[in-house]
């Protein structure tokens, strides 16, 4: 049975997600599905995307220029797109090798540009709204054993702001949602890999947890909450943003 909620603030719109299989993706899925839009989600790994109740579901791997256009193609107008896509590789540039650094910058910075130069057509006509999932660990703030990740997160940014100038007249807006620490299944492989170099899981944990003035880690339904706004008319004078969602990391 579909959830989707025909008052909702996303009535009538066509939503696209990226990695919407698990964590922040697959939650934001859910809240635009939930607010009524038409909403179809891919992943790299389709099994993760049995049980959604979307639109239609695909895998796409969002590094393949071909895979993710061919996806965004399918459909012949797109109001909204959220693109998720993103690999935290963890370590100081010492120990990021050049594979690491590849890696970081095509999950990360080239699958985003893929979507952003291929979704522009479709929104062309009636405007659109473009979130990325960015990360405070960017341009925004430095963060230990972050090299890799927070340079591909600032090259997010930088493309977002770049995009929200060139097609602002176009309305199609641009924003950057930018969480602190998040409990998701690849946060949990973050902290089983750290609990072998650290001794223990609890101190894994509180490595995270220590750099959440909060006191505990945000969740994917609060980013989720924040990326249905910026898909909305409410958020209609908002474009070339950074949203920190972060439990008081940047006060
Ligand atoms: N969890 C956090 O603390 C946190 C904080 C800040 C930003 N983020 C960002 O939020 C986004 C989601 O992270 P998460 O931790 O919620 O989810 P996650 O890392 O647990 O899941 C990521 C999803 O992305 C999919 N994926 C991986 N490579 C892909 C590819 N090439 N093409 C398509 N899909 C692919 C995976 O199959 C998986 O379903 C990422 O961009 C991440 O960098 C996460």
């Amino acid at each position: 049975m579909s959830l989707q909620n025909q008052n909702g603030l996303l009535n009538g719109r066509v939503a696209l997600v990226t990695a919407g299989g698990q964590g922040i993706g697959r939650a934001v899925a859910e809240r635009l599905i939930e607010q009524g839009a038409q909403t179809h989600v891919s992943d790299l790994n389709a099994d993760l995307l049995s049980g959604l109740s979307a639109a239609s579901t695909q895998a796409v791997d969002a590094t393949n220029e071909n895979e993710i256009k061919s996806w965004i193609n399918k459909f012949d107008h797109v109001d909204i797109l959220v693109h998720a896509v993103g690999y935290v590789h963890q370590g100081t540039i010492e120990e990021c090798n050049f594979d690491d650094w590849r890696r970081s910058q095509s999950i990360t910075l080239d699958s985003t540009y893929f979507a952003f130069k291929h979704i522009i057509p479709k929104m062309r006509a009636n405007g659109g709204s473009v979130i990325s999932i960015a990360s405070v660990a960017s341009s925004i703030k430095g963060f230990p054993k972050r090299a890799a990740y927070g340079s591909s997160k600032a090259g997010v940014i930088g493309l977002v702001k770049a995009c929200a100038a060139d097609y602002l007249k176009e309305n199609i807006r641009f924003n950057a949602v930018c969480p602190g620490t998040v409990d998701s299944p690849s946060l949990r492989e973050r902290m089983a890999e750290l609990a072998e170099t650290l001794g223990s899981m609890e101190a894994a944990e509180n490595f995270f947890l220590d750099r959440q003035p909060s006191g505990r880690l945000g969740t994917a339904e609060e980013i989720a909450g924040v990326c249905a706004f910026l898909s909305s008319e409410e958020a209609r004078f908002m474009t070339g943003q950074t949203l920190n969602v972060d439990g008081g990391i940047t006060i």
